[in-house]
């Protein structure tokens, strides 16, 4: 009985020593700041980890979708609106939530990304990462066509040129301030008089 309550103790006080170990980590990696960039370590595990929790039937699904400048075009749009706010129209992720997350969307045109097959791209697409940023955009059922769209687009951006990501900058999604001024523009070309 005795042993089991020492034993018990001990126990306790492991727990108790790991749990201000994991304080004091926490606080010299800045507490829970979102501003700061995983470690080397953290973002090695966190890739290996995700890596095996993808199905191996997954990661060797081949798109199903042909390339073609209207499926690069579509997808251009889609991404524009739906991926551009983290991932950036030039995929850099250089933008105010992609700066503001933990971990931080990555540079999609750079091998760590364009080294994944098209099926872990998908699946990454269609069911989200858990505890980061990246949404799931795949709904039960639906057979993702956008999604495997979007690989194709992916695929593309290491190549992305200037006169494209232009074309981009009118896609993305517009906030009230904007629609207001573009309203105001129009109204102006139109004849109106200038609002103050
Ligand atoms: C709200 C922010 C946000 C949005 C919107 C978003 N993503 Fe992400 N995305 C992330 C973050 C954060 C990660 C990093 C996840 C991780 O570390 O595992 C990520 C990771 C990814 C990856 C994996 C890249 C790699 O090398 O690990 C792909 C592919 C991706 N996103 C594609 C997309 C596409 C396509 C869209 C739009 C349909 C999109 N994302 C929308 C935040 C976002």
């Amino acid at each position: 009985m005795k042993t089991l309550l020492r034993m018990l103790a001990c126990l306790l006080l492991l727990v108790a020593l790991a749990a201000l170990a994991v304080v004091a980590w926490a606080r010299h990696a800045g507490g829970f700041s979102a501003r700061t960039t995983p470690s080397a370590l953290e973002t090695a595990l966190a890739r290996y980890t995700r890596s095996l929790a993808i199905p191996g039937s997954a990661k060797s699904l081949q798109n199903p979708i042909a390339d073609s400048p209207l499926v690069q075009h579509d997808a251009m749009a889609h991404y524009a609106d739906h991926c551009a706010s983290c991932h950036a129209n030039d995929g850099s992720g250089d933008t105010m939530y992609g700066k503001g997350l933990y971990p931080k969307p990555p540079d999609l045109r750079l091998a760590a990304t364009q080294n994944l097959s098209d099926g872990e791209l998908f699946f990454i697409i269609q069911n989200g990462v858990r505890l980061t940023g990246m949404p799931a955009f795949g709904s039960p059922g639906d057979e993702g066509a956008d999604s495997w769209k979007l690989v194709r687009f992916i695929r593309h951006l290491p190549k992305i040129t200037p006169t494209e990501v232009e074309e981009m900058n009118g896609m993305n999604p517009k906030g009230p301030d904007e629609l207001q001024e573009e309203k105001q523009e129009q109204e102006f070309l139109n004849g109106a008089p200038a609002a103050k």
